[in-house]
């Protein structure tokens, strides 16, 4: 199972959405099962989950202190994504759950307060040692802040590839319990969505491709043996 947080101190830079967006992604793209926990006390995301009438993405309901030992039990029932919703905030709750993650997502709006808040996240990702993705979301077309924007974060780390637009769509999906690929599957959000989960899917199963093929295939060999002698 993999386990992807989504973190950015700055309050409203899309956390919430995305984390609800990319497990429903997720799940209609076939990795499934995905789960959700929300770690956040404002309970948005449990809110919109509660609102939706699919049964899928899973939702988990847990503490901070339970994380670990949870997301082991939801790796030993076959859980394949778990994906992390977290609090606007440097706190330690944040720090538990980005150790906790294969994955960051930070989230930033290009906006010049957004851009000056990425700072505090990408150190303690850094510290923790957990790789990181930026998403700019909320984007407005053809403006040349989001180019700016896309310049300043690819100094601090990698960016994906697709950029979330202002939309109303991903807005308005979220008070319903949906997503914009059930909303409509054709618009413009949907697409966004589907490539960006496409990128971060490609992260998380990155395989050692830099590597050359003899090397990869004894890491390759080495990670079975270390596989069994876990499991056997
Ligand atoms: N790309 C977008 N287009 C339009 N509205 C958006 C977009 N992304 C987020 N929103 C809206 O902006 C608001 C904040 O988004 P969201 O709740 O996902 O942010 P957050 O980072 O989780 O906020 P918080 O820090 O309070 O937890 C919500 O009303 C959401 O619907
Ligand atoms: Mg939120």
């Amino acid at each position: 199972m993999k386990v992807i947080a989504v973190a950015s101190q700055k309050g409203g830079s899309g956390k919430t959405t995305l984390a609800g967006h990319l497990a429903v992604q997720a799940d209609m793209a076939g990795i499934g099962p995905v789960a959700l926990v929300d770690t956040d006390p404002q309970g948005s995301l449990s809110e919109w989950w509660n609102e939706r009438e699919a049964e899928n993405p899973l939702f988990a309901r847990t503490t901070i202190e339970n994380l670990k030992d949870d997301i082991a039990r939801m790796s030993q029932m076959g859980i394949k994504l778990l994906i992390v919703d977290t609090p606007p905030a440097i706190t330690e709750t944040i720090a538990t759950v980005i150790g906790l993650a294969d994955l960051l997502i930070i989230p930033t709006r290009p906006s010049p307060h957004d851009l000056r808040a990425v700072g505090a996240t990408v150190e303690l990702a850094e510290g923790l040692g957990t790789p990181l993705v930026f998403v700019v979301n909320g984007a407005t077309p053809r403006a040349r802040i989001t180019s700016e924007a896309a310049i300043a974060l690819s100094q601090h780390g990698t960016l994906a590839p697709s950029v979330l637009h202002q939309r109303v769509d991903f807005a308005s999906s979220m008070i319903d319990g949906r997503t914009v690929m059930e909303l409509n599957p054709a618009s413009k959000s949907s697409e966004e969505i589907t490539k960006l989960w496409s990128y971060i899917q490609s992260r998380i199963e990155k395989k050692p491709m830099t590597l050359a093929p003899e090397i990869s295939r004894k890491a390759d060999a080495s990670a079975q043996q270390s596989a069994q002698s876990v499991f056997g």
